[in-house]
């Protein structure tokens, strides 16, 4: 999903673009040329992956194992992925010296801090996903020309994701009930890309948090959407603990995008606004 927005925005600013992945062939639907090879990341041998590099200038490392509840079960096919092959990658750009940037969560945090955090704060993960993510920062922070892009709750073009989810929900059930006590910042995958595309032109090197402006709960989200289609299926609010998901979420993960402002970039615009733009945008 995000790897399909990212593509994007460095399209639009006129630099070239090349996509590997597990897929056969090219799955991004884009105007303009893009390179693409087929790679399978469990072969993470740094000199392979340099060679798929190449001359890159800049490296953003989307793939990761992404499915938070799964990996409760899966803690080694997790860890494989988003930790493992990040050193693989992080090794890979040292010998070809192209700058990383790997994008990471909200999870890295614990969210019970009952405030937003900042890029230094401590990090303690309380799922498999989150400690995962935290390893694959970890190898990436081995190298000086990194970025580490933290960010949640994405939705956006090409991928499944809440907002289409709560829709597809709205159409078929009579009546929906979204856990109410959690609290983040939704975010757009065609502006953070742009923020992205943006950050690796400024040799700034370090911790980011990006995320759209503003601070809901799950179920004011779903409420929001409903709200700017035209929904009418009532929404219920629920509790984390009745909807019993296998993975502990933070209540709390509000990411303060204090880095960016320090370099005196542009705040993201604000949630509500970011969803307006995809809900029209989706409907093309
Ligand atoms: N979604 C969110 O709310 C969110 C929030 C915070 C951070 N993030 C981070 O943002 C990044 C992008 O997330 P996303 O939502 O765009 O995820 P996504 O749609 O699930 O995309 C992840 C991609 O990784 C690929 N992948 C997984 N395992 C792989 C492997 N072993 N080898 C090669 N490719 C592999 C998948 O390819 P296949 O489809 O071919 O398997 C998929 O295209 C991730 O690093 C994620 O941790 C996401």
């Amino acid at each position: 999903m995000l790897g399909h927005a990212v593509a994007g925005a460095f399209l639009e600013v006129g630099h070239a673009v090349a996509g590997c992945g597990t897929r056969d062939r090219q799955v991004l639907a884009l105007p303009g040329e893009i390179r693409y090879e087929r790679y399978a990341f469990e072969s993470w041998d740094p000199e392979a992956i340099a060679r798929l590099i190449g001359d890159a200038e800049v490296v953003i490392q989307l793939a990761a194992y992404t499915r938070v509840d799964q990996a409760e079960a899966e803690p080694l096919l997790a860890h494989r992925t988003n930790a493992l092959f990040a050193q693989a990658v992080a090794r890979a750009c040292e010998i070809t010296g192209a700058d990383l940037l790997y994008v990471s969560t909200d999870y890295v945090f614990d969210g019970r801090a009952g405030r937003s955090y900042r890029e230094w704060d401590a990090t303690a993960p309380a799922s498999v996903y989150g400690q995962s993510k935290l390893a694959g920062e970890l190898a990436v922070r081995r190298i000086p020309r990194h970025y580490i892009v933290r960010t949640s709750w994405l939705f956006g073009e090409h991928g499944p994701n809440f907002v289409a989810t709560i829709l597809k929900a709205g159409r078929e059930q009579p009546e929906l009930k979204v856990v109410n006590d959690q609290f983040g910042s939704p975010t757009y995958t065609g502006d953070l890309a742009r923020a992205i595309a943006r950050l690796v032109t400024t040799r700034r090197y370090g911790v980011y948090h990006l995320t759209n402006r503003g601070i809901t709960t799950w179920f004011d989200f779903a409420c929001e959407i409903f709200r700017q289609k035209g929904v009418a299926t009532p929404v219920l609010p629920r509790s984390t603990a009745d909807a019993g998901r296998p993975a502990p979420r933070p209540p709390y993960s509000v990411l303060e995008n204090w880095a960016w402002q320090v370099a005196g970039e542009e705040l993201l615009p604000a949630w509500e606004d970011a969803l307006g733009r995809y809900l029209v945008r989706s409907l093309r």
